[in-house]
């Protein structure tokens, strides 16, 4: 099959939320550390009516019924996700609930973790079993979804939840391209759930900033060389002068906005360092004092950062930017974080501007796993359908409800108070929810969980 890529997205963010601004007040903390030193305007979360079954099932289902498929249509399910509920036992599992009524039961694929990247391996997963010969000529979908939550600290402002789901096959418009994806995979304690009896990860802030921009760095660079490489074998010279310039957008998964926003100028810092000292001049002027300077030396180097943010921000603004949206709106929905940046792109621009781009991914997890890729938006009618299906995501942004700082605390406690508790009954209401969204009705003393639609 050609053109193996994405054909068709859903998007579930939370109806509730808390406000930065707010929150910045609630914590006592200084006017401006969330909103402008991280970057976040709004931090989504789910009530104890939602779990990651019921968002992943919302987010399927949402897909299912808006591409006019039915379940039997599907023969393969890859989900991505770090939200930890039956352990042994998958969110694709349950999901085959909603299989029941088609009779169709033979639908290959399970979950994969590893923090927020599972999604990008649920991708890969899924766009390699069409590409394969154990490919039936069904669709794939990928659900990629997860709820943030931190304990109280510095890492709790960076919370959100979200889940995305996919369409996969062939003839796609937004085509995944070959031969150009770039791994980089390491072992690190910067962020990792040892603790079962807790919802809450154990987090080295600073140690996990490095080490998503240390990942960054080695798939960048492993990406232009592959780029360079594949232009030589196909005569195709339009890789030959690999760089930010060969993008037209790149999504990064994002934490917090301003962590982006520092990683987009560091591919720009890549490019320097990797350009002839001849040209340094004309090219990046005022830059030319960095030019001896060793990445591994700079990950907290504020004049490097600073030197280099300053340089980019025009090309920051118009090349990823427009992807932040739902970061800065939602937060981090780990696994659906970068796919969230891809829907915020989507939704930014009119479908004329999209077609005929390529766009960068950087997706990273902690631990860690990290890979960067790209995709190719193919003009035609089967683009605006998918970018049309999208706009909704702006209604739902706008028709959220705002919970104060100290309620959202409250709820948070008792979460934890009642985190692995069976039986167990959900006291929040339904009726703040989106229509279509699936709900949990309550957790027998087996922890048997059953599920209803609003
Ligand atoms: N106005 C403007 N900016 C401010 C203000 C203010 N009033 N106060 C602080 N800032 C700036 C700081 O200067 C800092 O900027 P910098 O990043 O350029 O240095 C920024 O706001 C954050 O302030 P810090 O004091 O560095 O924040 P803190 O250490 O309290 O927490 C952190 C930040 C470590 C990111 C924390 O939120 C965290 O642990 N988050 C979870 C881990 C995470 O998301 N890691 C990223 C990759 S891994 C993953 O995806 C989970």
């Amino acid at each position: 099959p050609e053109d193996v890529g994405i054909l068709g997205i859903h998007m579930v963010i939370p109806s509730t939320y808390v406000d930065q601004k707010e929150y910045e007040q609630f914590h006592g903390v200084s006017a401006g550390k969330y909103t402008v030193g991280l970057g976040q305007a709004k931090m989504g979360f789910c009530t104890d009516r939602e779990d990651i079954h019921s968002l992943c099932m919302t987010a399927l289902s949402g897909l299912v019924s808006k591409m006019g498929i039915t379940y039997a249509d599907i023969g393969r399910l890859d989900v991505g996700t770090e939200t930890i509920i039956d352990k042994s036992k998958s969110v694709k599992s349950v999901l085959m609930q909603l299989f029941e009524e088609s009779g169709n039961h033979d639908v290959e694929g399970l979950d994969t973790t590893n923090a927020c990247y599972g999604g990008t391996a649920a991708l890969s997963n899924a766009i390699s079993w069409v590409e394969s010969s154990a490919w039936d000529g069904r669709y794939a979908v990928v659900v990629a979804g997860d709820i943030a939550v931190y304990a109280e600290g510095s890492a709790r402002p960076t919370g959100g939840a979200g889940a995305i789901a996919l369409l996969i096959g062939p003839n796609a418009p937004l085509v995944m391209e070959r031969g150009l994806r770039a791994s980089f995979m390491a072992h690190a304690y910067d962020f990792y759930k040892p603790n079962l009896s807790s919802e809450y990860p154990a987090v080295d802030g600073k140690l996990s900033i490095q080490c998503y921009i240390k990942a960054l760095d080695n798939c960048y660079q492993l990406y232009c060389q592959k780029a360079r490489k594949l232009s030589a074998l196909t005569s195709d010279s339009s890789n030959d002068a690999v760089g930010i310039n060969s993008f037209d957008a790149v999504v990064f998964h994002s934490p917090y906005g301003k962590l982006v926003e520092k990683s987009f100028a560091r591919l720009v810092l890549n490019d320097f360092l990797s350009t002839p000292e001849e040209t340094i001049l004309e090219l990046y002027p005022g830059l030319e004092k960095f030019s001896n300077i060793k990445l591994e030396e700079t990950y907290f180097d504020r004049d490097v950062e600073k030197g280099f943010m300053t340089f980019s921000k025009e090309l920051f603004k118009k090349k990823t930017l427009p992807s932040l949206l739902l970061s800065n709106q939602v937060g981090n929905m780990y696994t659906a974080s970068l796919y969230g940046g891809l829907v915020s792109y989507l939704i930014s621009k009119s479908v004329e501007e999209l077609g005929g781009k390529r766009v960068g991914f950087f997706s990273y997890g902690s631990g860690l796993a990290s890979t960067m890729f790209s995709i190719k938006l193919v003009a035609g009618p089967k683009l605006s359908q998918l970018v049309s299906q999208l706009t909704y995501v702006h209604d739902l942004l706008a028709q959220r409800h705002k919970i104060d700082p100290a309620e959202y605390t409250k709820m948070m406690e008792s979460k934890e108070a009642n985190y692995n508790k069976a039986p167990f009954s959900p006291t929040s209401s339904t009726d703040l929810l989106f229509p279509g969204t699936w709900f949990l009705v309550d957790v027998d003393s087996q922890y048997r969980r059953t599920y209803d639609k609003v």
